[in-house]
C-alpha cells in the first residue's frame, strides 16, 4: 500500500519510473500485472460513485440562430456546473478524429523515438511526460501527456513530432476560431459587451495538452487524472469515445461521456476569479479503466505572453459584493500550479482574499 511506502523508497521508485523516459505506456507494454505502489491512490478517491446524468451537462448548438437563447444557456451551465457540450462547432469531424488519432500515434509509435521529447522542462517546443507533477503528488495518475503551447504563436514546425505536427497546427487554428466565438459568448453572458474578454486577451493563446492513458490492469487502485480545476480561462477537451471524465456536481461524481462530433468547453480558475464567483470553474477528474488506451486532447484558454494582470472585473464588484481574489498575471499563476499537486487543495484558494 501506499502508506507503507517511506518518502526515500517512494523518490527512489518516482526517478526510477521517470529515468524510463517511457511513462505508463511503458509499464503496460512491459507486461506489469499490478500497478507500482506510487500509483496507488487512498481509498476516499473512490467514494462516491458515478451516476450519468446527460441532462446535468447542457448541449449548447452554435449554429442556432437565436443568439439570446444560445447566450442564455451559457450564462446558467456556466454558472450552474461550469461545464458544457458545444455542437456544430465549426471543427470538422475528420479534423478531430485525425487529432486524436495524431496523439494516439505519438503515445504508441517507438519508444526510442519518443524518448527524445521526454522533458520537464517548460521551455521546450513540445513537452512529453507523464504526471507534470510527479515528484510533488501524493500519488500519480496513470497516464503519459504530450504539451505544446500553440496560440498565439506555436512552435517551429520542425519542433513538433512528425506524427503528429500536420494535425496539430490545422487544429489548433480551428481552435483558435472556435475560442473567438466563445468568448464572445461567455462575454455576453456576464453581461458583457461580446468583445470584452477579447479585448483583455482572454482567447489569445492556449496551450495544447494530448494525454494518453493506458489500460490499466488495476483500474480500482488508481485513477487517470486526479480531482483539479482547470488553470485556464476556458478549457476545450476533444475526448475519444472510451470515457472516464467526471465532474463533481454537489458532491456527486458525475460522468461526461464522450458524445460524437461535439467538444466538451468547461470554466476555469481564470474565469471564476475575473467574475468573481459569478462563473464557476468545476471540478473534475479522468477515472482509469482497464479495458482500452483512451486519448484526449486538452486546450487551455490563457495566454502566458500577456503581462496583464487579472483580478476581479469592476462589473462584478460592488460594496455589498467585495473582490473575492488578489490579482495575479497568468505567468505568475501557472508557475504556481506547475509547482501545485493536483490534491485536494483548490489552487484558486491561494489567491483568496
Ligand atoms: C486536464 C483534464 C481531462 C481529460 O488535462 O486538465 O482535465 O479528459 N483532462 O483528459
Ligand atoms: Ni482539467
Amino acid at each position: 500500500m501506499a502508506s507503507i511506502l517511506s518518502p526515500e523508497d517512494r523518490l527512489a521508485e518516482l526517478k526510477a519510473f521517470d529515468e524510463t523516459k517511457a511513462g505508463v505506456k511503458g509499464l503496460v507494454d512491459a507486461g506489469i500485472r499490478e500497478i507500482p505502489r506510487i500509483f496507488i491512490h487512498p481509498p476516499e478517491t473512490f467514494h462516491n460513485n458515478s451516476f450519468s446524468c446527460l441532462e446535468i451537462v447542457p448541449t449548447i448548438d452554435l449554429s442556432s440562430t437565436n443568439r439570446s437563447s444560445t447566450v442564455e444557456k451559457i450564462r446558467t451551465a456556466s454558472e450552474d456546473v461550469g461545464i458544457f457540450y458545444v455542437t456544430n462547432h465549426g471543427i470538422p469531424m475528420n479534423v478531430m478524429d485525425e487529432m486524436l488519432n495524431g496523439v494516439r500515434r505519438f503515445h504508441e509509435q517507438d519508444a526510442e523515438v519518443k524518448k527524445k521529447f521526454y522533458s520537464r522542462d517548460e521551455s521546450k517546443a513540445l513537452m512529453y511526460d507523464s504526471n507534470f507533477d510527479l515528484f510533488f503528488s501524493p500519488a500519480a495518475g496513470w497516464r503519459d501527456s504530450i504539451a505544446s503551447i500553440m496560440a498565439p504563436t506555436p512552435p517551429p514546425y520542425e519542433e513538433l513530432p512528425e506524427v503528429c505536427r500536420d494535425i496539430l497546427i490545422e487544429y489548433s487554428n480551428d481552435v483558435k476560431k472556435l475560442g473567438v466565438v466563445l468568448f464572445r459568448l461567455v462575454s455576453e453572458a456576464l453581461g458583457l459587451d461580446p468583445d470584452y474578454l477579447g479585448n483583455i486577451d482572454c482567447d489569445k493563446g492556449f496551450r495544447f495538452l494530448g494525454h494518453y492513458y493506458p489500460a490499466c490492469p488495476q483500474p480500482d487502485l488508481t485513477v487517470g487524472t486526479p480531482k483539479h480545476t482547470d488553470a485556464s480561462f476556458l478549457t476545450v477537451l476533444l475526448q475519444d469515445e472510451i470515457g472516464g471524465l467526471q465532474i463533481l456536481h454537489q458532491d456527486q461524481w458525475v460522468d461526461v461521456p464522450p458524445v460524437p462530433g461535439s467538444l466538451v468547453v468547461n470554466v476555469g480558475d481564470l474565469l471564476q476569479l475575473i467574475s468573481n464567483d459569478k462563473l464557476k470553474s468545476v471540478e473534475h477528474r479522468v477515472v482509469a479503466n482497464g479495458k482500452e488506451p483512451r486519448v484526449s486532447v486538452v486546450c487551455f484558454f490563457r495566454s502566458l505572453s500577456s503581462s496583464r494582470a487579472y483580478g476581479p472585473l469592476e462589473e462584478f464588484v460592488s460594496s455589498d459584493n467585495p473582490p473575492r481574489y488578489r490579482g495575479t498575471t497568468i505567468r505568475d499563476y501557472f508557475n504556481y500550479t506547475l509547482n501545485k499537486a493536483l490534491d485536494n487543495i483548490p489552487r484558486l484558494q491561494r489567491l483568496k482574499l
